[in-house]
C-alpha cells in the first residue's frame, strides 16, 4: 500500500511534532503524506496550511508570522508578504491600497489541534477522532516525551512490529527477549470502531537498567500487555508488571511519504521521577527502539494488504488484521490499494 496515494488516509489525525516546536513564534514546515505543510500558532491554537504561496509559488515556511491581520496571526510569504489565515485564505496583500481586504483565493487550509502535548494535523475533514488514551487523564500517571525522529520505514511496518509477539526473542534478545523461548503465547484480539485491542502475556528477562525501572530483582518477569491499535498508524501499548508498575507506550508512525515516517513516541507511567528518572526510562526505550529500527529500516515499504505476497504464521494475526481493516477502509471509501508498478 502506498499511503500517499490512498486519499482516505488524509482524513485521519496524525501527531506531527511536540507543541514546544511552535512556541518560538516562527513557522515550522512538515511533510505529511507527501504534502508540504507549514505550521504556526494562530489566535486559537495551532494552524496548518499547505506550504506554497499561490502568488508565485514560494514556500510560506520561509516567511514570518504577521500579527497585523484580521482574525489574528497569519502566515506571511517571504517573497511579497501576502498573508494567509488558518483556513488558508489570503487575508492581506501589502501592495494593495486596502491591504487588509481579503482576496478570494489562497492556499489550502488543514485541520490542526493540540492534544497530549503534541500538535496533530488532519489534511482533510477527519473521519475518526484523535485516539483516546485514558491514562493521559489519570492523575496516577505522568507523561514522558521520548522520541520525535524520522525513520526510513512505512507506517504499517512499524505498526505490525509493535504487535508482533514473535520478534521479541530475536530482535530484543539483548534487552528483554528470551532467545531460548521463541514460541509466543497466544493473544486475543477484539475489534473496536477504529482499530483493535490485543491482549496477551509475554515472559521477558529483567536485567540491567530494567531491574531498576520495574523495581524487581528477579531475573525474569511477565508483561501483561494490552495493545491498542488505532487506524492507520498509531498504537498505545499498556504493559502491566507484577510489581504494580504500568508503562504505556504511545507510538505514532506519522507518514511523511511512502517510505518514511516521523516516529512520535511518549509514555505514561504510574511512578514518579524519584522512582525512575525520565532519563533512564528514555534510555531503556531507546535501546529497545534502536533494535527495532535496524530491522524495520531494512524491510520493504510497499506493504501488501493482500495475503498472497508474503508468508505468514499464526502469531502474525495482528498485522493481518491491520491489513484487513485497511483494505476494508479503502473499500468503504471507494478506493483500491495503490502499489508500486511490478518490476520487470
Ligand atoms: S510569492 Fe508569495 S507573496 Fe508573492
Ligand atoms: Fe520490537
Amino acid at each position: 500500500m502506498l499511503a500517499t496515494k490512498q486519499k482516505v488516509l488524509r482524513r485521519f489525525w496524525y501527531p506531527v511534532m511536540p507543541e514546544a516546536h511552535l512556541a518560538g513564534g516562527k513557522p515550522v514546515p512538515f511533510r505529511l503524506l507527501g504534502r508540504d505543510i507549514v505550521l504556526w500558532r494562530g489566535k486559537d491554537g495551532p494552524a496548518a496550511v499547505t506550504d506554497r504561496c499561490p502568488h508565485r509559488g514560494a514556500k510560506l515556511s520561509l516567511g514570518f508570522i504577521d500579527a497585523d491581520v484580521p482574525d489574528g496571526p497569519a502566515i506571511a510569504c517571504p517573497y511579497h508578504g501576502w498573508a494567509f489565515g488558518v483556513d488558508g485564505r489570503c487575508r492581506k496583500v501589502p501592495q494593495a491600497h486596502e491591504p487588509l481586504r481579503g482576496m478570494k483565493g489562497g492556499t489550502t487550509g488543514h485541520h490542526a489541534t493540540s492534544r497530549y502535548g503534541w500538535i496533530w494535523v488532519a489534511l482533510e475533514d477527519p473521519v475518526a477522532p484523535i485516539p483516546d488514551i485514558p491514562e493521559a487523564a489519570d492523575p496516577a500517571f505522568r507523561q514522558i516525551d521520548e522520541f520525535h525522529e524520522e525513520w526510513a520505514v512505512a507506517g504499517l511496518r512499524l505498526m505490525e512490529n509493535s504487535f508482533d509477539m514473535a520478534h521479541l526473542s530475536y530482535v530484543h534478545a539483548n534487552t528483554f527477549g528470551i532467545l531460548e523461548e521463541p514460541r509466543p503465547a497466544p493473544v486475543s484480539i477484539e475489534h473496536t470502531p477504529w482499530g483493535f485491542v490485543m491482549k496477551g502475556e509475554a515472559p521477558v528477562t529483567n536485567k540491567g537498567i530494567s531491574k531498576e525501572l520495574i523495581r524487581s530483582d528477579s531475573e525474569r518477569t511477565v508483561r501483561v500487555i494490552e495493545g491498542r491499535w488505532f487506524l492507520p498508524f498509531l498504537r498505545a501499548s499498556r504493559i502491566d508488571y507484577p510489581t504494580g508498575l504500568t508503562h504505556v507506550l504511545v507510538t505514532a508512525a506519522t507518514p511523511i511519504n511512502d517510505q518514511r515516517s516521523m516516529i512520535c513516541q511518549w509514555v505514561y507511567r504510574n511512578d514518579t521521577e524519584a522512582d525512575s528518572p525520565a532519563e533512564k526510562v528514555i534510555a531503556f526505550d531507546r535501546a529497545v527502539t534502536t533494535e527495532d529500527r535496524l530491522i524495520l529500516e531494512s524491510s520493504t515499504w510497499d506493504v501488501p494488504l493482500g495475503m498472497s505476497e508474503e508468508l505468514h504464521m499464526p502469531s502474525d494475526k495482528p498485522g493481518i488484521e491491520m491489513r484487513r481493516r485497511l483494505a476494508a477502509l479503502l473499500a468503504e471509501h471507494g478506493e483500491t490499494e495503490a502499489r508500486l508498478p511490478p518490476e520487470d
